[in-house]
């Protein structure tokens, strides 16, 4: 596996690996998985579906500053890069990109890519300003060095991959987007770096988002006929009783449109809808979702 913590050598790394493939008739595909590491198995889920898919995969790790507010964990987001690589080894990935803050940010930085409201708006983009043009403009950057043909993201962050997808559409970039599902603890919690700040009990209080979630997802599939008010309405219940939950945002819009439906209206009646929610146990905000469409889940 090779590492490498600047843009130059790993540049260099993939045009050789191209022309090597070129030389004898192939087209070298890349799958390229961008994390900020601490990775965990929904991480290696995502590279084995690249591995599956590519003749070569890339997984870069870099905590990216600009995606976090002025007041979140940037400072404290948990790292482990030996970690990190001794899962990157198992999964045989074939190049790791680690580059420091002031290889991807040099001094003069003066270009940013800004998403519209209309998918920022409502979600995470309402309680984390600025959160997605950060997340966009790190991932072009990193698509602009690793011209990958697949990258894949996990679908835990759904309004992540709508914007991505839509950034990929809008600015003509050469990269199908491959959003994978959500990798789940045996109890149901969502796998995610944060879970590591969790007191026990948090965790234990935790498991009220999957347990709720997969309740709604079940009341659809059984009957069809709940409104995106009522399933606001039982998740909102449910995650009030729970003394230790802080609630964000619970939400249902159209997916991958993210407009949010009526109180009145229908889910699951015709496309796809997302039933997401942000909740706060202690000081950690963890997210969740499920998507909900007319074929079931
Ligand atoms: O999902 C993440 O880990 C990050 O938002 C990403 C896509 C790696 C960009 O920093």
């Amino acid at each position: 596996m090779n590492l490498f913590r600047n843009i130059q050598d790993l540049r260099q790394y993939l045009k050789q690996e191209r022309l090597k493939a070129a030389l004898e008739g192939k087209v070298l595909e890349t799958g390229f998985v961008p994390t900020m590491g601490y990775l965990h198995e929904g991480h290696a889920s995502l590279l084995r579906e690249a591995r599956r898919n590519n003749d070569l995969v890339v997984l870069s790790i870099f905590v990216n500053p600009i995606q976090f507010g002025p007041n979140e964990d940037f400072e404290r987001y948990p790292r482990d890069e030996a970690k990190d690589l001794q899962l990157a080894e198992q999964e045989g990935v074939d190049a790791v990109f680690l580059p420091s803050v002031g290889e991807m940010y040099p001094a003069q930085t003066l270009t940013k890519i800004t998403v519209s409201q209309q998918l920022t708006g409502g979600l995470c983009g309402a309680s984390r300003p600025g959160h997605f043009d950060g997340v966009t403009t790190v991932v072009s950057k990193l698509f602009n060095i690793v011209e990958p043909e697949r990258a894949y993201f996990g679908q835990k962050d759904a309004q992540q991959v709508a914007v991505i997808t839509q950034m990929v559409k809008d600015l003509n970039m050469p990269v199908q987007i491959v959003p994978c599902p959500i990798r789940r603890e045996e109890d149901g919690l969502a796998l995610s770096s944060r879970n590591v700040y969790l007191a026990p009990a948090e965790r234990e209080a935790a498991l009220v988002l999957s347990r709720q979630l997969l309740h709604v997802q079940e009341l659809i599939n059984e009957g069809g006929t709940l409104t995106a008010g009522e399933a606001k309405e039982t998740l909102l219940h449910a995650f009030t009783a729970e003394p230790l939950a802080e609630v964000d945002y619970v939400e249902v819009v159209r997916f991958p449109g993210l407009q949010p439906l009526g109180d009145s209206e229908r889910i699951a009646q015709d496309g796809e809808v997302l039933v997401a929610v942000a909740v706060k146990f202690g000081s950690t905000r963890l997210i969740d979702n499920v998507i909900l469409s007319k074929k079931g889940v």
